[in-house]
């Protein structure tokens, strides 16, 4: 084959190196068609044609045409390189908005504990961002519905849009994708986690200054998370701690309800007290006195005759001067009233409500796992509890050198105080069923036991590292004897005539107790103080949020 050059007709630009369209240099001739033949046009004295290229023209073109290779190798390089710059900004674009591909199963809208029925399914889950971690390409959600937590994987788009740049902790989204067993070795809550294929943003919490992490941190003074009581709350431990505390409601009124008992609502606002006037908070009340019930006992008591045994779980207020870690200003009371009964039944329900209430939140799901994980040492209690009475409780404080209030040696009559209970009951380490306290020590409604009229038919159950976690008694079923008692009291007779009525007009033996839900919280869950088993404690100087 021959490729035809004319230095002046041709052109390289558009020409085909033909006679009809030739090239105009023999240097591109050669750099696009190597093997073939190169003819020159020529003028001569007496012709003019193409003749084949001169050796010397040859070595020139040679030249020229590697010349021409190194150019296109650079343009092609250059081209290369321009074209992965502009894939390379592509993909750094920010994407902008994210659609949910519509084509895909529906989602079904499903609560977090459900999370196991929906295993290899597409869902819709919605909660706060309890977790956050955000990485190239890649983002981990750990969202948090109330009801647990899942861990959402989000990728491609979905990580990659300035929405996902911009998610901070404990904002509010939608997300949807399909929930899939982990593998071996990967660890999430549940052992899932949801592929996400879309998701929404509700509410976006604040970034910066106000960021959640910023306005609770766990080592802040006590005072300070209190006044964030409304954000300490989603933290994980005083969450389980609530969720403990809603089961062990339940359960007491699964066995008051195994036991007969009707549950009852006694008013807050009430005009008469019951544990003495030093712990009363009063209030104005349309022009009276008035005051928030401190134990709802005596209601509970005018029930008897009309509904047979009851119960009750309701607020009681104690304007405590002690600000200790057992004592609230507010706290819930879960009060229980029997009729016709003896000590000995009374102290045989407390142990019953106790052992069984516990076993039910140890066997309930949810609750259950979170007592462990609050309190992994816990051992339920077992029946029967040690029962001491308050004068050999006096002998071994004694004996083990433990002193009164005065850093004396304890004596009949003495109040058994927080520290000293708490020594005792911390040694024994066990539930104890401490009874038969002095009367003058005790409520003024408190029945005498006919063996020893110093002491009454009292019992307070004592559980280690809490102490006093319920106080109870027989009650005075005499109507003289009850008023007597009042008179000593110095209480007004006449203001109390709904209650002594109940001696009145059939009276029987009867008597109940007072179990406080935030102490019996704190041994169960281990926690240091009842301020972490209410929701928005009240206590000394504190009544907000
Ligand atoms: O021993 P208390 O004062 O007994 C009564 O109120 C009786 N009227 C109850 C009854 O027989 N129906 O209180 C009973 C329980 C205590 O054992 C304790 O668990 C809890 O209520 N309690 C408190 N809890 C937190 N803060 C306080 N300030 C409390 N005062 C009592």
């Amino acid at each position: 084959m021959s490729v035809y050059v004319h230095e002046t007709k041709g052109t390289d630009s558009t020409g085909f190196g033909t006679e009809e369209k030739p090239f105009a240099s023999a240097a591109y001739a050669l750099f696009t068609q190597p093997e073939s033949k190169i003819l020159v046009f020529k003028v001569q004295e007496d012709s003019e044609g193409y003749v084949e290229i001169s050796a010397s023209a040859l070595k020139k073109a040679k030249k020229g045409a590697e010349g021409l290779k190194k150019k296109q190798e650079k343009a092609a390089k250059l081209q290369e390189q321009k074209e992965s710059s502009t894939t390379k900004k592509l993909e750094d674009l920010e994407i902008i908005e994210i659609k949910e591909d519509l084509s895909l199963p529906k989602a079904e809208k499903i609560k977090l504990r459900n999370l196991g029925d929906f295993i290899d399914s597409r869902v819709s889950v919605q909660g706060w961002i309890h977790r956050l971690r955000i990485q190239k390409g890649l983002a981990f959600i750990t969202l948090r519905d109330g009801t647990g937590y899942i861990q959402c994987v989000l990728t491609g788009d979905l990580a990659k849009v300035s929405t996902t740049k911009e998610l901070t902790l404990e904002s509010t989204v939608v997300i949807k994708g399909v929930i899939k067993k982990l593998p071996e070795g990967k660890s999430a809550p549940g052992g899932v986690e949801l592929k996400a294929d879309y998701y929404e943003v509700v509410g976006l919490a604040p970034s910066g200054d106000d960021a959640f992490t910023n306005k609770v941190q766990e080592s802040a003074d006590p005072s300070l998370l209190l006044d964030q009581r409304h954000l300490t709350l989603r933290g994980e431990t005083l969450s389980n701690v609530m969720k403990v505390r809603a089961s062990l409601l339940n359960a007491f009124r699964k066995f008051f309800n195994e036991e007969g008992l009707t549950e009852v609502t006694p008013p807050c606002m009430v005009q008469n007290q019951v544990e003495g006037g030093s712990t009363l908070f009063k209030m104005g009340y349309y022009g009276e006195e008035a005051y928030l019930t401190q134990s709802s006992q005596l209601y509970l008591e005018t029930c008897l005759p009309a509904l047979g045994d009851v119960f009750c779980v309701q607020e009681s207020f104690r304007a405590e001067k002690s600000h200790t870690r057992r004592h609230l200003s507010e706290y819930t009371h879960v009060e229980a009233e029997l009729a016709f009964i003896t000590f000995e039944d009374l102290l045989g329900q407390l142990e019953r409500l106790i052992t069984k209430s516990v076993n039910y939140v140890l066997e309930d799901p949810i609750a259950g796992p979170l007592v462990k994980q609050l309190n992994p040492d816990f051992k339920p209690p077992k029946m029967p509890f040690l029962r001491m009475e308050y004068i050999h409780a006096l002998d071994w404080l004694n004996e083990h050198g433990i002193p009164n209030e005065d850093g004396e040696k304890f004596k009949f009559g003495d109040d058994i105080a927080e520290a000293a209970e708490r020594k005792m009951t911390d040694t024994i380490n066990q539930p104890i069923l401490l009874t038969r306290f002095p009367a003058e020590i005790k409520s003024f409604y408190m029945q005498r036991c006919k063996d020893d009229p110093r002491v009454t038919e009292s019992v307070d159950v004592l559980m280690p590292n809490v102490g006093e976690i319920t106080g109870g008694s027989m009650r005075i079923y005499d109507y003289k004897e009850l008023m007597d008692a009042l008179e000593r009291e110095g209480l007004d007779k006449e203001s109390y005539y709904w209650f002594t009525d109940q001696r009145k007009y059939g009276t029987c033996p009867h008597g109940g107790y007072g179990l406080g839900t935030e102490r019996i919280l704190a041994w169960l869950c281990d926690r240091f103080t009842v301020r972490d088993c209410s929701l928005y404690p009240r206590f000394t100087g504190r009544c907000k949020p």
